[in-house]
């Protein structure tokens, strides 16, 4: 018998009805037609071998909503016609095996390169980022303050791709507002300096979120939304918010106000402490009893515990994922996982 009981066991997340409470984190892997950001055949291989051998949920790669975008070469998109229907052949391989899935939303704002985008990348304010474009081995540029009309724009887009979700057959989408990409260009105090609606106090600040929430609603019902934030960026290890449960507080607020009721909390620790004697999940955990994902270096046994404990609702995997696109069976039989190696396990998809 498996060690890992209510780990494995079924559960209901709204109108979707998981296998288990284990979750593919979304794992950006660059292997989509460049050109077209179309959904390639080793893809579709790549989510139905995780569906056949039993993931509950999976979340897709982040997926571009706009074709400024883009973060990195290789990454597929959702505001094509072409690309929706590449992914309807990845919904349909994962739900034939009995899998869940989402669809990621990513748009990375400044950490984009003209030669990813042909433009220049798309941000709050004008202030570049520090370090190199992932892949492109170009350093960041400084970006071009969103006008008015880009962020409706931006914000239209958003509304299109998740209505493509929709069409190409995902259970729902995740808004990724995290990792320093663009909305948490507008969240952060660093990167927005704006003086109009959204920029100025953190409520304001979460004004661009806010309208990609209300306008993802009008196409998508808000119990298939789940929003992914954090305090770390990808872009700047040594950030930190100034006040951590006024800031959670904030989020909660704007997902009330909302109606969404799934929140994907990212930290690459899930046991670290960030507050006196509480780590991220449970300075939420003490404001929220609606759905959460934990993640951040999870194992089978601490994922388990805190699912036991209401810590969390559904853990989420992500670089064991990669090694082992059998995961859910070694949990099942209590073997031990591959651990992961970037040099070894990134090059393919298998
Ligand atoms: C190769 C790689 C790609 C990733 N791509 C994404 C992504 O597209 N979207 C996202 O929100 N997080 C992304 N992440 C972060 C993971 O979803 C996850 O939060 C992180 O790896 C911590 O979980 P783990 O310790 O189980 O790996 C990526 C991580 C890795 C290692």
């Amino acid at each position: 018998m498996s060690n890992y009981q209510e780990l494995l066991s079924p559960v209901t997340i709204n109108s979707w009805n998981l296998r288990n409470k284990v979750v593919m984190a979304p794992l950006t892997r660059g292997f989509a037609n460049d050109k077209d950001g179309k959904v390639t055949e080793a893809m579709i291989a790549y989510y139905e071998r995780r569906a056949k051998h039993g993931v509950g949920l999976i979340i897709t790669e982040g997926i571009n909503p706009a074709p400024e975008g883009k973060g990195t070469y290789g990454v597929p998109g959702l505001y094509t016609s072409e690309q929706t229907d590449s992914w309807k052949r990845v919904t349909e391989a994962v739900h034939k095996h009995g899998g869940t899935i989402i669809a990621q939303l990513w748009h990375v704002g400044r950490l984009s390169h003209p030669l990813l985008i042909h433009t220049t990348p798309l941000a709050p304010s004008e202030i570049g980022a520090n370090g190199y474009v992932h892949k492109v081995r170009q350093p960041f540029q400084v970006p071009k303050a969103m006008s008015q009309k880009e962020i409706s724009n931006t914000i239209n887009y958003f509304r299109l791709s998740a209505q493509n979700a929709v069409k190409a057959g995902f259970d729902g989408i995740e808004i990724h507002a995290a990792h320093g990409y663009l909305i948490d260009q507008f969240i952060n105090e660093k990167t927005n300096v704006r003086m109009d609606q959204y920029g100025g106090n953190l409520n304001h600040r979460m004004n661009f979120l806010r309208e990609i929430i209300n306008a993802v609603k009008e196409v998508i019902d808000s119990d298939r939304i789940s929003i992914r934030f954090s305090e770390i960026k990808d872009d700047d290890s040594s950030y930190r918010w100034k006040n951590k449960s006024k800031t959670i507080d904030a989020f909660i607020e704007l997902f009330e106000e909302t109606g969404i009721s799934i929140l994907h909390a990212s930290t690459n620790h899930f046991d670290e402490i960030i507050e006196e004697t509480q780590t991220f999940h449970q300075l939420i955990r003490n404001k929220w009893n609606r759905t959460l994902i934990g993640v951040g270096s999870l194992n089978f046994q601490n994922a388990e515990t805190a699912i036991k404990e209401n810590l969390i609702d559904l853990a989420a995997f992500g670089r064991p994922f990669i090694a082992n696109p059998d995961l859910v069976q070694k949990a099942s039989s209590n073997q031990p996982i591959i651990e992961y190696e970037a040099l070894k396990h990134l090059n393919m998809l298998y």
